[in-house]
């Protein structure tokens, strides 16, 4: 199938960058938020990416427009019922994605093609929500989408071979490298890096260094781009904390549990970069 209109439902960190490079990819994108003011705000963060890059001679004005062009904003669940391919970025919370999938089953056509973009929940149990098992996907991009180069393309026991091979032919039309992986929690990144991220977290809490240590560490001693604790506050702690509790619920196992200190942190609603202050302050 040539996917040509794109759905994408919730508009923050993870969906405006979908939105933004399907749009960039010459499909049409219809974007649903929670309400007006977040709609704003998506748009916002998009329009703000793209000036960047027209300030910086990468995209001219003229191509900005047409992206932003190609883009509507919508609370209304039911403006997604002309899409080839909807992709979900709201909260990871498998009952709220359950309950969003029970209700685009009723409003899509057969065709449509469903993606989470979960970073940690199984695809299968969403997939189970609707009557269209064999048309579901994962598709999981990271932050920030326009920027980072991979698709974790996820296939449950249920999908089909032609809805896989579409899915995957998306992500390379958005520009990405497809890395194909089984419906298995974490996928193949987050599988080898939570572990990492909440054990960066337990060294600092039994006092093996401060933080910017550690960060410097990691990025002077294994060329990592960023230190864990700048990673955390990127991706945010709130959804790194869904994610532990999720892998630990699967697993049991002491490296997928969250630390005390990442609960403090998340509790006193420091979930990172997106609300101001994490591990680091970025009000200042
Ligand atoms: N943050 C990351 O680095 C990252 C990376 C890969 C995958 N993910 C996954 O992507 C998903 C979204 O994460 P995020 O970081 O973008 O979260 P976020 O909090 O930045 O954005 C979620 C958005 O969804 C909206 N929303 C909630 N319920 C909705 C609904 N029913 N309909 C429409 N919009 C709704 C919220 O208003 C919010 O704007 C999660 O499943 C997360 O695990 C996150």
């Amino acid at each position: 199938m040539d996917i040509k209109t794109v759905g994408v439902v919730g508009c923050g960190l993870m969906g405006s960058g979908i939105a933004q490079i399907s749009a960039q990819a010459g499909m049409q994108v219809v974007v649903r938020e929670v309400d007006d003011a977040a709609c704003t705000k998506g748009r916002g963060m998009i329009d703000k990416f793209l000036s960047k890059a027209v300030e910086k001679g990468k995209l001219s004005a003229e191509d900005k427009a047409a992206i932003l062009g190609r883009m509507t904003f919508t609370t209304k669940l039911a403006d997604m019922n002309g899409c080839d391919l909807v992709v979900e970025a709201i909260i990871e919370n498998l009952d709220i994605k359950r309950k969003l999938f029970a209700e685009l089953d009723t409003i899509c056509p057969a065709h449509t093609i469903f993606a989470t973009n979960t970073s940690s929940l199984a695809v299968g149990d969403m997939a189970a929500s609707t009557k269209r098992p064999q048309n579901f996907v994962g598709l999981h991009f990271f932050n920030p989408v326009p920027l980072m180069r991979l698709v974790e393309v996820v296939r449950t026991l249920a999908t089909t071979d032609n809805v896989f091979a579409d899915a995957c032919a998306f992500g390379e039309k958005v520009g990405k490298t497809v890395v194909r992986a089984k419906d298995s929690p974490g996928f193949v990144v987050n599988l080898l890096l939570v572990p990492y991220l909440l054990d960066s977290i337990r060294a600092l809490e039994s006092g093996v260094a401060t933080k910017e240590d550690i960060d410097a560490g990691m990025k002077l001693g294994c060329g990592y781009p960023m230190g864990p604790f700048e990673l955390l506050d990127f991706v945010g702690l709130d959804t790194t904390l869904y994610i532990a509790e999720i892998m630990f619920d699967e697993f049991k196992e002491y490296r997928y549990s969250a630390p005390p200190m990442l609960r403090r942190l998340v509790a006193a609603g420091r979930n990172g970069r997106k609300s101001g202050a994490g591990f680091y302050d970025y009000n200042k």
